[in-house]
């Protein structure tokens, strides 16, 4: 048994990691982006495949992932390396890690600048503009947002400011506080929105469009857009979990943590969507309008309700804090990986990793205005860097993790993180991430590609 630890520190308990990694992975991508890739891709179909992607691959590669890095205890490309050696393996496999902390400043160049219509949002609905509104009106508020570069760029710069504000204090103090009371609080505010909607909305229409499959309507297009929103919302693929394992305390569960982050992760988003989409039908909105989907249609629900502008402001201000804490461990990899290689201190990391993501965030913010018509396949700067990332970048980081894993590492290492598990689960969770997991995903995307 190694004894390696990180020298970042480590988590107080097996809530606070359980907690942390539950704030990487609820955010934009359950409030979000969720809502408007089902509204796309018809709905009860894809929220299947999507719940299927997160239980057969999702979570097996989300404990591979833990493994790895309480094993390792140091950044993504490190610690599959180290654990490479340890085992006499081949340390190409380092390259997956490398491969993973660029997947993750790319997100979150984009994630910045949707998070900042979050935080835009938040005096916008304390000026109580969405009061009365019509479907129209809202429209007209987020197009007028997105046309103005000046302003995206504003709330960009202050969304990156705050997340490299608390990465340079270190995850542990400020984050272990804060998800404490504000994932309980995004929860109760997102109950009580479904419980607006199953009174105002078509809340039996909702529940038939995500529930009932089509699976016409889906396409092998849009089973990979399924299993990219499974990566993409449990913050898989990319080492952000990898490095939240790495400071891991040696004897917790692996598998109950695991479990816990993606139920937690799942229902957030289920309960998202039943709460925006009977608002949809009820205001005759199109369900497949795309990023603007939430922006539109949540602010049409706050104009009708009592205190309407209140709860819009609580909203967007949780919607921010989610954002945040995933954020926080979008930016997480790439600082460990600066800190530990190349020596620099936290404060110069982050700094240094949260300028260039900044950077590359003014590419998105222009994507909706002066470059709105460059594109590429049909898509804008902004969407191809959502779908390259998502659809390619995270399944095939997962694949990777998967790989190394189930056939790189031995026995006895990948059982010495688990061997207070039950009996059956070792080789259940050995056959499945060995078998399972890499099939499905190799499957999806040779469908996608059009060789299956
Ligand atoms: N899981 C986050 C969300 O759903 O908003 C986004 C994310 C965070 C993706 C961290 C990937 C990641 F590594």
């Amino acid at each position: 048994m190694t004894a390696r630890t990180s020298i970042h520190g480590e988590w107080s308990t097996r809530l606070a990691f359980v907690l942390a990694a539950t704030g990487s992975a609820v955010g934009l991508g359950n409030i979000w982006r969720f809502p408007y890739m089902a509204g796309e891709n018809g709905g009860g179909a894809f929220v299947i495949v999507y719940l299927l992607c997160v239980a057969l691959v999702g979570l097996p590669i989300m404990m591979s992932e833990i493994l790895v890095g309480r094993r390792g205890r140091r950044n993504p490309m490190d610690s599959l390396r180290q654990l490479a050696s340890d085992d006499g393996r081949s340390t190409v496999w380092q390259y997956a890690g490398m491969m993973g902390i660029l997947t993750g400043i790319l997100i979150l160049s984009f994630y910045s600048v949707v998070a900042g219509w979050a935080l835009a949002y938040i005096p916008n609905a304390a000026s109580g503009i969405f009061a009365g509104a019509t479907a129209a009106d809202t429209q007209a508020i987020f197009d007028d947002l997105t046309a103005n570069p000046w302003a995206l760029l504003f709330w960009h710069t202050l969304f990156m400011g705050m997340t490299i504000a608390v990465t340079v204090r270190g995850v542990r103090h400020g984050l272990e506080k804060a998800v404490r009371i504000l994932m309980p609080a995004l929860l109760v505010l997102l109950l009580i929105m479904v419980g607006y909607a199953m009174r105002i909305g078509e809340f039996e229409q909702a529940v038939a469009f995500l529930f009932r499959p089509d699976f016409s309507a889906l396409g092998p297009q849009g089973v990979l857009a399924a299993m990219g929103q499974a990566f993409f919302t449990l913050s898989l693929g990319m080492g952000a979990i990898m490095i939240y394992g790495s400071y891991l305390p040696a004897r917790t569960s692996i598998p109950r943590s695991a479990v816990a982050i993606a139920l937690m992760d799942t229902a957030v988003a289920l309960i998202a969507g039943l709460a925006i989409f009977p608002v949809v039908f009820g205001s005759m909105l199109e369900p497949a309008a795309g990023p603007g989907l939430v922006f539109v249609t949540l602010p049409l629900a706050f104009g009708e309700m009592p205190y309407g502008s209140f709860f819009a402001v609580l909203f967007f201000v949780l919607l921010v804090f989610g954002a945040w804490t995933s954020a926080i461990s979008l930016l997480e990899p790439v600082v460990t990986w600066l800190v530990e290689r190349l020596e620099f201190t936290r404060v110069q990391a982050a700094l240094l990793a949260g300028g260039v993501i900044w950077l590359l965030g003014i590419g998105s913010v222009l994507s909706f205005n002066a470059w709105a018509e460059y594109t590429l396949f049909d898509r804008t700067f902004f969407q191809m860097l959502d779908d390259l990332t998502a659809n390619i970048m995270l399944p095939l980081g997962g694949l990777f993790i998967a790989l190394f894993a189930g056939w790189v590492m031995t026995r006895k290492t990948s059982g010495g993180e688990l061997a207070g598990e039950p009996g059956w689960f070792y080789p259940t969770w050995r056959f499945v991430i060995r078998y399972i997991t890499p099939v499905a995903v190799l499957a999806v995307f040779l469908n996608a590609i059009g060789l299956v």
